[in-house]
């Protein structure tokens, strides 16, 4: 632990060995096919539906001494989703010592989506259980591969830990060895899309490894630093831009945020170039990273102000999709750009009523120093295009608005032209990231106008999300452009089977697996 000393603020307030690891890094999990009696294995998973007789699972209720089908017709276990029931396996010619069936109501219903969350589910399980090695059986409506990724997406998620600063306690148990297990045919084509699958859900939780620490730990420095060593890890190349370089560019809506705060601002830009990629396209994606919010000025209620914390969760999701489109071995060029700093009141910090200019060179007028997401990220579309993206994806923690039109359930999607925002909403449909379409019609424009300057930073309460969004498009240079606010699906409040309280790596997946698309 290193303390504070007045005037002066270490990068951050703990070292490495002061953390606990959120995750178990870098298992590598197997993918086996069928018979099942062959899985050396502690415990297999059987996905079990609704309308599955006994003998669905070919040879399983046999080595359940019959106990499956008693409990079935027993109804002890009905396979409502997430339902779950173990039993030993009595036959000795198995090389499993447990079975666990975990409901997933009607087949018909059980695509990839589900799959995911019963892996997740199961996974979290076996885990509370101390399990040691765990067998997840692949079955679902849906291609072999995407259910066998979905799969191993949801048992590396499933090893989050979001304890990183609990002591006096047990580390949480290890994560067990996992096996995917294939029941027919195709387990070559899933063998791949399982080491898909992991990397996606590693890099998802390295995401919520970032947006759960505190914002004393995760400064802006701090954040670019850990940004910029996981993607250059594995080839990324990556700059951090300091204060002065930020102001070089005059970047003024990114300066004007940070100046409140004790903390200098960063610039974090990826360039992922694979070889023999074409010119065209290049992705750009760009992420908000405001490590803390406390509004500014127009500073916030105490009350549930600590979740600022994960506001820039987007800025994650930006820096582990690079990872994971480097690791994955994307066919494109990808930028992406992070500007991230603290919004803190203070004796420097703007007024409502300043005006600032961007380095696009467009001006603002800040009535609200709350709005400060759509500042930063303003500048940070532009310098996107600046690296010479066609296609930009932004991701933010942006409006308690877009909370208010979709819950916590779904992400708004905003952007144009309308074939680009389809096409990110199909990548992230089947990603598992629930995103929502949000119109963007021209006349939501004119709550931004301002009496002094081009615009204002906000447009007061009706439609807040979309006013937000039509304050970035300002900033797409007429490109195709995606705007995902995330402000209601970073974080979750209330613990699913399928989903713990705590931040939940959104959008990761999505930016990845866009980098794979054709457009
Ligand atoms: N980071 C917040 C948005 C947010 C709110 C995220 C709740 C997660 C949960 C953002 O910077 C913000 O404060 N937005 C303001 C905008 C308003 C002042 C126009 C908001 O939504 O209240
Ligand atoms: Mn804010
Ligand atoms: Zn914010």
């Amino acid at each position: 632990m290193k303390l504070y000393r007045p005037g002066w603020a270490p990068a951050s307030a703990f070292s490495d060995n002061d953390r606990m690891p959120p995750a178990v890094k870098s298992q590598t999990m197997a993918c086996v096919g069928g018979p099942l009696s062959g899985i050396e294995t502690d415990l297999v998973v059987v996905p079990w539906f609704e309308d599955d007789a006994p003998a669905s699972v070919p040879g399983l209720d046999e080595a359940s001494g019959r106990e499956i089908g008693r409990a079935l017709t027993a109804k002890e276990f009905q396979a409502k989703p997430y339902e779950w029931f173990m039993t030993p396996v009595s036959d000795r010619q198995w090389r499993a010592r447990r079975v666990a069936l975990i409901g997933a109501g009607r087949r018909a219903d059980c695509g990839s989506d589900l799959v995911r969350k019963l892996a997740i589910s199961g996974g979290v399980t076996a885990r509370q259980r101390h399990v040691g090695r765990v067998a997840f059986v692949v079955r679902g409506e849906g291609a072999a591969g995407d259910l066998a990724q979905a799969a191993a997406e949801g048992l590396t998620l499933s090893e989050f830990n979001a304890g990183t600063y609990k002591t006096g306690e047990p580390a949480p148990a290890v994560a067990p060895t996992w096996t995917i297990a294939i029941l027919d045919g195709a387990r070559d084509a899933a063998t791949e899309a399982v080491a898909r699958g992991r990397t996606l859900g590693e890099c998802s939780n390295l995401a919520r490894e970032l947006a759960n620490e505190p914002g004393n730990t995760l400064t802006p420095r701090e954040f670019a630093k850990r940004a910029a060593s996981l993607a250059s890890d594995v080839g990324v190349q990556v700059e951090i831009l300091d204060e002065t370089q930020i102001e070089a560019l005059g970047m003024g809506l990114l300066l004007g945020v940070a100046r409140g705060s004790g903390e200098p601002p960063r610039l974090i830009v990826f360039r992922y170039e694979p070889p023999g990629a074409p010119e065209k396209p290049v992705l750009g994606l760009v992420g908000k990273g405001i490590t803390f919010d406390t509004g500014g000025i127009s500073i916030k209620p105490a009350d549930g102000m600590e979740r600022m914390k994960d506001d820039m969760a987007g800025g994650a999701a930006v820096a582990c999709a690079m990872r994971a489109i480097a690791l994955l071995g994307a066919p494109i060029r990808v930028i992406g750009v992070v500007p991230t700093t603290e919004n803190m009141p203070g004796g420097r910090a703007i007024k409502p009523g300043d005006v600032l200019k961007s380095a696009e060179g467009k001006t603002v007028e800040v009535i609200n120093t709350d709005a400060e997401g759509r500042l930063i990220l303003g500048d940070g579309l532009w310098y996107a295009r600046q690296l010479g993206a066609t296609h930009l994806v932004d991701v933010a923690t942006l409006t308690g608005a877009c909370v208010v039109a979709l819950g916590k359930i779904a992400s708004g999607l905003f952007g144009t032209p309308d074939a680009w925002v389809q096409r990110v909403r199909a990548v992230a449909d089947r990603a598992g990231d629930r995103v929502w379409p949000m119109p963007l019609f021209d006349e939501y424009r004119d709550q931004l106008k301002s009496e002094i300057a081009d615009m204002m930073n906000t447009g007061g309460r009706p439609a807040g999300s979309i006013t937000a969004a039509m304050f970035l498009k300002e900033f797409s240079g007429g490109l195709p452009w995606v705007h995902m606010d995330i402000a209601g699906t970073a974080w979750a409040e209330e613990a699913k089977p399928y989903l713990p309280k705590g931040p939940s790596g959104v959008a990761v997946r999505t930016l990845a697996q866009l980098a794979f698309e054709r457009f």
